[in-house]
């Protein structure tokens, strides 16, 4: 098998600098002439995007299972392309993935092992990097914003399942950054843990939770 791409995601509690973190890995790649095409989800800009940018505006209401779903079919729009991206030899940065949509959802009480369904079998990620703060740390940055799930005892339950998350996965592709420090320590960590993903990785597309 030719080279490929490989699929980096960051993960994260909010106010971790998962948005600084993920364009100064961006600028790094670009700056050593590696190509890379840098993600978000959830991607507002689609017709599903557009309903949960709504929801989590509260804007509009939606039972548990409705808008978990739509998070993973919003990744299921994208997965063509992603797989597409990786085939090209392209580097794929992903701001927020599938281990998202099981952190919120299991905080919100569904079971985990019915959060994790709807996104088996997607393009696994080869590195996620999860950018973890305490809720102090966090306050002390300025506290959340506006949204849904910005609240303290919402980011606390989401961080608990995070954490039994990267216990049940392989080491290797799973590494917790402690986020709490300065932006450059944290970006330079980052950089060095990813660098080796950079150079392209020759074994197949992996898929989540297979
Ligand atoms: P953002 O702030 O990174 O745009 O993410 C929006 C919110 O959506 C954030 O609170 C995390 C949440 N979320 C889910 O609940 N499920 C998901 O699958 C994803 C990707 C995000």
């Amino acid at each position: 098998m030719s080279t490929r791409g490989a699929f980096i995601v960051v993960e994260g509690l909010d106010r971790a600098g998962k948005t600084t973190q993920v364009s100064a890995l961006q600028t790094r790649l670009e700056n050593e002439g590696i190509l890379c095409k840098l993600l978000k989800f959830p991607d507002r800009t689609t017709a599903i995007g557009q309903m949960i940018d709504s929801y989590l505006r509260s804007q509009s209401e939606l039972d548990d299972r409705a808008i978990h779903l739509l998070f993973s079919a919003n990744r299921w729009e994208l997965a063509s392309t992603i797989e597409k991206l990786l085939a090209a030899g392209t580097t794929v940065i992903c701001d927020r993935y599938a281990f998202s949509g099981v952190a919120f959802s299991a905080a919100k009480g569904l079971t985990f092992e019915w959060c994790r369904s709807p996104d088996v079998s997607l393009p696994a990620p080869d590195l996620t990097l999860f950018l973890d703060i305490t809720p102090e740390a966090a306050r002390s940055r300025g506290g959340y914003g506006e949204e849904r799930y910005e609240k303290e005892e919402m980011q606390r339950k989401v961080r608990e399942v995070f954490r039994r998350i990267s216990s049940e996965l392989d080491e290797a592709s799973w590494v917790t950054i402690d986020a709490g420090r300065d932006l450059d320590t944290v970006a330079d960590e980052i950089w060095s843990v990813s660098r080796p993903f950079t150079k392209g990785l020759s074994i197949p597309i992996q898929r989540l939770w297979m």
